[in-house]
């Protein structure tokens, strides 16, 4: 199994400290923050739990972490001072006896564009699942557990979270009641949706490596089963976005709206009761409600359902109420009722 740790963030919380040294190398309790993720997430030396203050009961914890899972390839996404990490390497690799590589940014990629970048590395054709974790997190989760919740469930993508006082400062994970799947995510909420947060640990199926794009993006964006949700007071009731569809900004969806792959809604979109097949594009300030298409619309499709077939082409200014309109039509002037555009 293989882990990729995070490494590359900018650490500006921790300014200046982060000027001259890259966060994972800043001292805690005398040594690097990422030294003691890696040994205690790697090790069973029992000396090292009395850093944690643990009892006995987490010291079983420790004692089944990443390494005892199966874990023996580490792969740390290096964007920000990498001379610096490759030193903190070169000392710690033969002490830990896991095999550790980089994969470089040119430009920071955020915390899932590293993903794509170090697909190579990740992905051995076993098919099974790796770890992602971020470098300033020291959890004390059976991470056998983790592994087993993650077969026990369809998904793709497991995410630890943890309890906090103060969701309002973090980003909030909503699950379903008693299953725990992801409903969406809530980025520094103002008023109170759920007090878990995302803690930094991801367990991942090879598979998710096909969506994620080489781009700086997050993982709770590219793994996100509503990506829009996480807007917020943009979304209106049902709504779900594939992963590959791009919304502009402004935009007001739902209720009762699927947005299909690779679709392309526009700045200032209206969208209500309509379903965009794969492919769609909807231009800037046009709205949609009660209608399905796999066109490009830039007026309006109304009231009595309109469907416009693959390739059609919606002129700016022009509304279509319960127009059945053929494949690769243009619409230059409305359609006030109900009809068949040949
Ligand atoms: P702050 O700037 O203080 O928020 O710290 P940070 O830069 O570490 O950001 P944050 O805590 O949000 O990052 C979460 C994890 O992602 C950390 O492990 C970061 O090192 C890592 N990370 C953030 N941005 C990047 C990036 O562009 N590339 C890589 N490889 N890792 C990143």
């Amino acid at each position: 199994m293989k882990a990729l740790i995070l490494v590359g963030g900018y650490g500006s919380r921790l300014l200046p400290l982060t000027y001259s040294i890259p966060k994972p190398l800043v001292d805690f309790a005398n040594k690097p923050i990422l030294q003691h993720q890696v040994l205690l997430n790697l090790s069973s030396i029992p000396s090292l739990f009395y850093f944690h203050r643990l009892d006995i009961k987490d010291c079983f914890h420790n004692l089944s972490r990443l390494r005892h899972v199966g874990v023996t390839e580490i792969v740390l996404a290096i964007n920000y001072r990498p001379e610096a990490m490759y030193n903190f390497l070169k000392d710690s690799e033969d002490n830990l006896g896991v095999r550790i590589t980089c994969s470089q940014e040119t430009e920071p990629l955020g915390t899932a564009g590293p993903l794509a970048l170090a697909r190579d590395k990740l992905v051995d054709g076993s098919g099974e699942p790796f770890f992602v974790l971020n470098c300033d997190i020291i959890s004390e989760y059976h991470f056998a557990e983790l592994i087993r919740f993650h077969k026990s469930h369809v998904g793709e993508a497991t995410i630890m979270v943890t309890k906090v006082d103060e969701p309002s400062k973090y980003g909030v994970v909503i699950m379903e009641e008693g299953t725990g799947r992801v409903e969406r995510f809530v980025e520094k909420p103002k008023t109170f949706v759920g007090d878990k947060i995302n803690a930094g640990i991801y367990l991942l199926d090879p598979s998710v490596l096909d969506r994620v794009q080489l781009k700086p993006t997050s993982v709770e964006k590219e793994n996100s089963p509503d990506r829009l949700a996480a807007a917020g007071e943009h979304v209106v009731g049902n709504v779900l976005v594939h992963e590959t569809a791009s919304i502009g900004d402004g935009c007001l969806i739902g209720p009762d709206v699927v947005v299909g792959p690779g679709c392309v809604v526009e700045d200032g979109v209206r969208l209500s009761r309509c379903t965009l097949l794969r492919g769609a594009r909807v231009k800037k300030h046009a709205c949609v409600s009660s209608g399905g298409t796999r066109a490009s619309a830039s007026g309006r499709a109304s009231r009595n359902v309109t469907v416009l077939g693959e390739g059609v082409h919606v002129c700016d200014e022009v509304y279509s109420n319960g127009g059945l309109v053929e494949p690769r039509r243009e619409i230059r002037s409305n359609i006030p009722n109900p009809k068949v555009v040949k």
